[in-house]
């Protein structure tokens, strides 16, 4: 295949914008910016799925090919920030990777529980949040499964931080509202005492909702975080990335951990490099910082 041969498509095509104006050397310069930009490392196995989510775009921006649509986004930040957004993967769900839950139900709870009773803060981070499932299945086993003491524990000093780079993410999340059908993994005794079901909907309640505070992070970036974290959850995030770009995030949980603090991370990702030295493996994929 030479660089300027069209991408094969057979299917998936977008209405008004011809896979014949997608060339190897426009998925080039695509997948360079959103590794500079972002981390996501997007393999030549991508170039169909890049071309069918950013197609629409270049329709929105009357661009009549990737070319000039790439041209636009040079000069334009708020459309490099819409076409990086484009190509994130959001897919999460409730209860994902149930293990984790558990462990934090039996072993973190318990301390994050004592340190509230001493008047200590908890902080969590569910970093790389996309639509929120994460975190609101995080704040229901936090509250546990009884409302009254779920409602004493929610009027203490915790702050959950649900960030991610997409912005269509992050407002799914503070929104709040999903399918029922979403919710029926998480267990029915915390789906009753911390939601509302209305019209084939769920809706999160004020008291997980009172916790959490949704920001657009880009993880690469500066992090405008006070303070450390009691628990970080990034799952299915260093996925998409390379591995320096992995190691360096990974020593920079760390850091922002506070000794004694647990690293949940996806089933298919390890911990390597420098951060290695601060963190032990404690349970598969659960890691604790060292005191
Ligand atoms: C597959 S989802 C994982 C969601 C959830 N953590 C889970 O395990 O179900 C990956 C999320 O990471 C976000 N993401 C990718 N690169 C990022 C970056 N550089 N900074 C912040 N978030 C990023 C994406 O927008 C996406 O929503």
């Amino acid at each position: 295949m030479t660089v300027t041969a069209p991408v094969r498509t057979g299917e998936a095509l977008v209405p008004g914008i011809s896979p014949q104006v997608y060339g190897l050397a426009d998925f080039q310069r695509i997948s360079a910016q959103v590794h500079a930009q972002a981390g996501i490392v997007l393999s030549d196995k991508k170039r169909m799925l890049v071309y069918s989510r950013l197609a629409p775009l270049l329709r929105r921006t009357n661009s009549q090919s990737f070319g000039e649509f790439l041209d636009q986004v040079e000069h334009d930040p708020a459309l490099a920030t819409r076409m990086i957004e484009a190509l994130t993967t959001n897919h999460t769900y409730f209860n994902r990777e149930s293990h984790h839950y558990d462990h934090f139900a039996h072993t973190l709870r318990p301390e994050l529980l004592h340190r509230l009773n001493q008047s200590e803060p908890v902080r969590i981070w569910s970093a790389g949040c996309s639509s929120g499932e994460e975190i609101w299945t995080l704040m229901m086993v936090l509250l546990g499964p009884s409302q009254q003491e779920g409602k004493r524990i929610a009027r203490q000093d915790i702050v959950a931080l649900a960030s991610d780079l997409a912005s269509h993410a992050v407002n799914a999340g503070m929104a709040a509202t999903y399918e029922a059908a979403a919710l029926e993994a998480v267990p029915e005794a915390l789906r009753k005492a911390w939601t509302t079901t209305e019209g084939g909907k769920v809706t999160i309640g004020p008291e997980p909702r009172s916790l959490v505070r949704f920001r657009q992070l880009n993880l690469l970036g500066p992090w405008p975080i006070k303070g450390a974290f009691d628990v970080i959850f990034c799952r299915n995030v260093m996925i998409y990335f390379d591995t320096p770009t992995k190691e360096k995030l990974v020593w920079r949980f760390a850091e922002q951990l506070r000794p004694g603090g647990y690293l949940y991370i996806g089933h298919s990702e390890r911990v390597s490099g420098q951060a290695e030295e601060l963190l032990e493996l404690v349970g598969p994929t659960v890691y604790r910082r060292r005191a």
